[in-house]
């Protein structure tokens, strides 16, 4: 099994480009189901996407991805339409649950494995589910899988979320914009990949209104496949990982490819902590910071602090003087990282929900385990600013979502390697 070997405490520079975002191309993948031809660029090279691509493959589309240029072509195959998403491809890629929608809408029935839980939580579809019910699906749960009809077309109607959820709000909109008539969508997730997602469904002939949380969407007979190639957005995710790696231990890195504007609120903060930076229209760049401060934070849905970020913050925060505080609202399960970069020399208690970090704290390398994709690169951080050696086990979690991750730190002086 492969690991990676870091040798912490050198100083980062130079310069990274952001690639594709994982979280906006899954839905869009997975849209493509809805029309005849689909062209799209910018996909990252990650292991979600070949697995969400094997799904479509699995489904009967055909899929030509041309992974050096980031560029996928999926067309209709000749072959007959496989309405079923397996076991064994949903359970390594929870995303694989958003074919649902699509499936129902264009072809009356979907037969989805249950994602079931993963490392950072329960991982429910109740409100995938919700949707689809409001929109005339019958729905039974038999065998671990969902199955679901709707023989005569779904139906426009309204959908009331009673929480936030971006999957389910994804599904809602892929299975309403074939739907007979007009279907509302209140209290849906406003994440940036779901405008994403709704820009490339608009610029194949869907019609589709959000204002604040509420969406609006017409349902349409005909939809546009020879539509302009679609450019999948940047990882905002990925910026904020390497904003906090340059933060810890950049002497001046500057980020490339990216719109600043889109992560607002994780800007604010690490201003607040005093990372060093400067903001331009398409680039960032990290400047050495003389002292982080402490501080409190939540994480909450778009355009909250994104729990994405979340285990990487922590990093950051064993560097602060003082008590910092991150309160965990999105999974309930999502500290899977403390006990390994307490391993590392990091102070962290956890409260229900919160941990709070004490700091600064000078972490030391140690043998460490990946849990999650995002908890994988928080070590990765601590790696980088620990003392001698940092081996992390159970890399395929960061495979998952970080496309080039060593070669894009190596550029910027890191010492880090594959064995
Ligand atoms: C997406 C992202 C993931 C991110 C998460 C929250 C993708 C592929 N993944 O995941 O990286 O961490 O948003 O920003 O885009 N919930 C229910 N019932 C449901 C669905 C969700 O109770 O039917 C709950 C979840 O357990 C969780 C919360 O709602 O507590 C938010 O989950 P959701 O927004 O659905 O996350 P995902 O779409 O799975």
């Amino acid at each position: 099994m492969q690991k990676l070997l870091i040798k912490g405490k050198r100083n980062l520079f130079g310069k990274i480009n952001i690639s594709g975002s994982k979280n906006a191309s899954l839905p869009i993948l997975a849209g493509s189901i809805l029309f005849e031809k689909v062209v799209i660029k910018n996909i990252p090279s990650v292991q979600d996407i070949s697995t969400m691509i094997e799904l479509l493959r699995f489904i009967g589309m055909d899929c030509k991805f041309i992974k050096k240029k980031n560029f996928i072509e999926i067309k209709k195959s000749k072959k007959n339409i496989n309405a079923v998403a397996p076991y064994k491809l949903v359970k390594t890629m929870r995303a694989g649950v958003l074919v649902l929608g699509p499936l129902l809408a264009k072809y009356g029935k979907a037969k989805i494995s249950l994602p079931g839980g993963c490392a950072i939580g329960s991982r429910p579809v109740n409100l995938h589910l919700l949707a689809l019910k409001r929109l005339g699906a019958k729905i039974k749960i038999k065998n671990g899988y969902i199955h679901a009809k709707a023989e005569n077309g779904l139906r426009g109607n309204t959908i009331k979320f009673p929480k936030i959820s971006v999957g389910a709000t994804e599904n809602a909109i892929l299975s309403s914009v074939l739907a007979k008539g007009k279907t509302t969508i209140h209290n849906c997730a406003i994440e940036p990949e779901i405008f994403d997602l709704i820009n490339f469904l608009k610029r194949r002939g869907c019609k589709i209104k959000v204002i604040k949380r509420k969406i609006s969407i017409k349902g349409v007979d005909k939809i546009d496949s020879n539509a302009k190639v679609h450019n999948v957005m940047f990882d905002r995710i990925e910026l904020g990982t390497y904003i906090i790696a340059a933060a810890l231990s950049g002497s001046k890195v500057t980020i490339s490819k990216v719109n600043p504007k889109i992560i607002k609120t994780e800007l604010k903060i690490m201003k607040k902590m005093g990372v060093k930076l400067l903001i331009k229209k398409d680039k960032l760049t990290i400047f050495k910071s003389n002292k982080i401060k402490n501080i409190n934070i939540k994480t909450k849905p778009y355009p909250g602090f994104p729990t994405d970020l979340q285990a990487q913050m922590m990093v950051l925060m064993t560097r602060a003087s003082g008590k910092s505080k991150i309160k965990e609202n999105i999974f309930e399960n999502r500290f899977m990282h403390v006990p390994e970069l307490r391993r590392m020399g990091a102070k962290v208690e956890i409260k229900n929900n919160t941990a709070i970090v004490d700091g600064p704290s000078n972490l030391s390398g140690a043998e460490v385990m990946a849990t999650d994709l995002r908890a994988s690169v928080s070590l990765v951080l601590a790696g980088l600013i620990a003392s001698s050696q940092t081996k992390i086990n159970r890399i395929y979690h960061l495979d998952r979502g970080y496309f080039a991750l060593e070669k894009k730190l190596k550029k910027c002086n890191a010492n880090i390697k594959r064995i």
